[in-house]
């Protein structure tokens, strides 16, 4: 029986992140800084990628094994030609219940209403400041907060509604900010989550007194307006969620860092050349697009992947400490699995 396959550790397979290129417009710092990442590096040329006919059929095979939520990341997915037809196709798969891209919102204001019509459910878009130069900072000299706030206009007016706007908080960098994007926000009806600075990749020099734990956040934030904490809105949930008590919107935190997430998580990642990433701190992924390209049959291929998910004992964050001091820090960079 190859139906809704259990991991090691009991976790359902629930999310399916897709990147869908593994190119970037921003070269944030920790994600993918100008002068760390391999100056030889090799982008994936266009025949490496997975196909949309390629990702359509794993897609298939993902929601047979219990997939409901796909998430479309890079990168950054925008400059993937063509994307709303991909949206189209999975929006037609039975069975999806959710379908959201993450991006930097720099191309929405050229693609937010085809993304729109296409059938893409929902966005999240990744702002990390609001000061200009901070901005110029953190996108590594590539973006400029405006556009970045432009991209936002242009999807509120394409239809899209409580969009979650993602910020990576770097102690000393953009820390002393995270008030202002907070206020921007509220009354917007748009969910701001702060997430802990990872050590994911290998390439972002990522140590740890860069981290501001969620408490730390969450305690100046109640200061200025009191916080209450809400359930979650699915098992799992990556964010821990917060309302403002004075009824002007939610917040988020996703401290991966301080308070690991590890026990519930349902989520695989697919890399745009097709390799499967049971964890976003994984080193090495699975490949599937040589059995793809070798013509497997479906039967098989949804064995493969029930196979490979039943194998899973993936737990990184809550083992981050040990693994970082037998020196295991080799991951797969961000900008190959999308976050
Ligand atoms: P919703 O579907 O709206 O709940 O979004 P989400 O939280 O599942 O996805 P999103 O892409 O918005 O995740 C936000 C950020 O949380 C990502 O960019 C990552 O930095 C981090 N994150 C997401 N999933 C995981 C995970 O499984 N492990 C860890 N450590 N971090 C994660
Ligand atoms: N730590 C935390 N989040 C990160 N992201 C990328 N690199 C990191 C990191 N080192 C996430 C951010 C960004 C998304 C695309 O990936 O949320 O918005
Ligand atoms: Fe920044 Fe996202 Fe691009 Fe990475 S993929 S450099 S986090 S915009
Ligand atoms: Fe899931 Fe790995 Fe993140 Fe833990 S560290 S929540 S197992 S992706």
């Amino acid at each position: 029986l190859t139906s809704a396959p259990l991991d090691r550790l009991s976790r359902p397979l629930h999310d399916l992140r897709i990147s869908v290129i593994d190119r970037c417009n921003f070269r944030c710092p920790y994600c993918m800084p100008e002068d760390q990442y391999p100056r030889d590096h090799a982008f994936l040329r266009a025949a490496d990628r997975l196909s949309f006919d390629e990702i359509e059929r794993l897609a298939r095979a993902f929601v047979a094994l219990g997939v409901r939520k796909l998430r479309l990341t890079g990168g950054e997915p925008l400059l993937r030609r063509d994307l709303p037809l991909l949206i189209e196709r999975l929006a037609a798969i039975p069975g999806v219940e959710d379908l959201a891209m993450t991006t930097n919102a720099v191309l929405l204001p050229q693609h937010a209403q085809a993304l729109r019509d296409a059938g893409l459910q929902r966005l999240t878009i990744s702002l990390d400041t609001l000061d200009a130069d901070t901005f110029r900072r953190m996108s590594g000299g590539r973006g400029e907060v405006s556009e970045v706030l432009a991209g936002i206009a242009a999807a509120e007016r394409a239809g899209f509604t409580r969009i979650k706007i993602n910020s990576v908080v770097m102690r000393g960098i953009n820390d002393a900010q995270v008030l202002d994007l907070i206020e921007h926000f509220r009354g917007s009806g748009h969910i701001v989550r702060l997430i802990e600075y990872m050590d994911v990749g290998t390439c972002n020099g990522w140590q740890a007194d860069g981290v501001v734990p969620a408490l730390e956040m969450r305690e100046r934030i109640h200061a200025r307006w009191p916080l209450r904490a809400v359930i979650p809105n699915y098992r799992g949930e990556v964010a821990s969620r917060y309302v403002f008590q004075d009824g002007i919107g939610e917040i988020g935190f996703i401290s991966s860092v301080s308070e690991p997430f590890c026990g519930d998580c349902s989520r695989a990642r697919l890399s745009a050349d097709g390799k499967l990433y049971t964890c976003l701190f994984a080193r090495d992924g699975f490949d599937l697009r040589a059995p793809l390209r070798d013509g497997v049959e479906d039967a098989a291929l949804i064995d493969l992947l029930a196979t490979r998910w039943r194998l899973r004992v993936d737990r990184y964050s809550e083992q981050r400490a040990e693994l970082r001091n037998d020196g295991r820090l080799e991951h797969v960079e961000m900008y190959r699995i999308g976050g």
